[in-house]
């Protein structure tokens, strides 16, 4: 379907050019990802505009702790904060998503002149930033639409102090290793005497943890299974969703939440010509969801060339913030 279109000048065509009609990172992931032993899918391609908005009605849940939680402890942290960064300072958040939980910042910390949101779903983070702006006149916000996985590059700094902001405990994300390159990375990107300011969850009862990834009206259900509406609807695949299962579970060994999809019938699939089989019963996994003791991220932060200056624990140590500092 892509070579058709270099036929036509784009001008011709209702489309933007600049936008592949097939994502071929996208593609190449899907292909390779469901070709292992144990099929897998990344997390972040749950965030297309659909999959943003299942996120945002997963933060209204009571179920799902982290948000709410994280969103109480922040104006006690801006507040310290406050003095620590008096003036001229510049915040880049990745993951961006809604921008709510920034407002707590803007509204405790006057010294923040400038704000650059990187997301990866861009429509999504058109809309929140318009929707920001009129909130803020004053602040100047630069979006970067882009995939923080891999060193983003972000518009001229100057001389303005930069912090850092990676607020959902979205780091958990990420398998401990990586989230230590990540953390190198944004230290080389915030650059010399940056801070970085990180929501992350804690480990605690999977009482909790199983609650939060299994709600009662199935939201996050609705959220793993659009990632296989979003591989039909853009690279154009045959997935029935309802033939998967959403299954969610604590995995205490690893210190994870797991999601995957699994498949109630043998059945196949074809994913853009290549035909992708399934035994009743077997999974797709989707996301891991890591948690870490303070001691366990304290360790995690140092060893990526961090120091830790403050930590901010929520009530009955739910979640945690973390101020980390880059000396070099
Ligand atoms: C956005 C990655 C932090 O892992 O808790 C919510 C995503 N998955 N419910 C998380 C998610 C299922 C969320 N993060």
């Amino acid at each position: 379907m892509t070579t058709a279109l270099s036929f036509y000048p784009a001008s011709d065509l209702n489309i933007t050019p600049f936008i592949p009609a097939v994502d071929r990172n996208f593609a190449d992931d899907v292909i390779s990802g469901l070709a292992l032993p144990q099929k897998q899918l990344h997390a972040k391609y749950f965030y297309d505009q659909q999959g943003s908005d299942f996120f945002d009605q997963i933060c209204q849940l009571e179920e799902y702790y982290p948000y709410q939680t994280e969103l109480n402890l922040l104006p006690k942290v801006a507040s310290d904060l406050a003095n620590t960064f008096p003036t001229d300072c510049t915040i880049v958040e990745f993951g961006a998503g809604s921008l709510i939980k920034i407002k707590p910042l803007l509204s405790a910390m006057p010294g923040i002149r400038q704000f650059i949101p990187i997301d990866i779903s861009g429509i999504h983070l058109e809309l929140a930033c318009q929707q920001l702006q009129s909130d803020y006149p004053d602040l100047t916000v630069k979006p970067v639409v882009g995939d923080f996985c891999f060193p983003v590059e972000l518009p001229a700094l100057h001389n303005q102090q930069k912090i850092g902001f990676f607020p959902g405990s979205t780091i958990g994300n990420f398998c401990p290793a990586q989230a230590a390159s990540f953390l190198e990375n944004a230290r080389c990107t915030l650059g010399p005497d940056s801070h970085l300011l990180i929501g992350v969850d804690t480990k605690k009862s999977p009482y909790y943890l199983h609650r939060a990834y299994n709600d009662a009206n199935g939201i996050t259900a609705k959220f793993n299974r659009n990632i296989l509406s979003r591989i039909n609807r853009e690279l154009g695949a045959n997935f029935v969703p309802e033939n998967f299962e959403h299954y969610a579970f604590y995995n205490a060994g690893q210190g994870r939440v797991e999601m995957h999809l699994v498949s109630t019938a043998e059945h196949v699939v074809d994913v853009f010509g290549t035909a992708v089989s399934f035994a009743a019963g077997e999974s797709i996994h989707t996301e891991n969801s890591y948690k870490y003791t303070p001691d366990e991220f304290c360790q995690l932060a140092t060893s990526a060339g961090w120091h830790v200056e403050q930590t901010w624990l929520a009530e009955k140590d739910l979640f945690a913030t973390y101020l980390l500092r880059n000396h070099n």
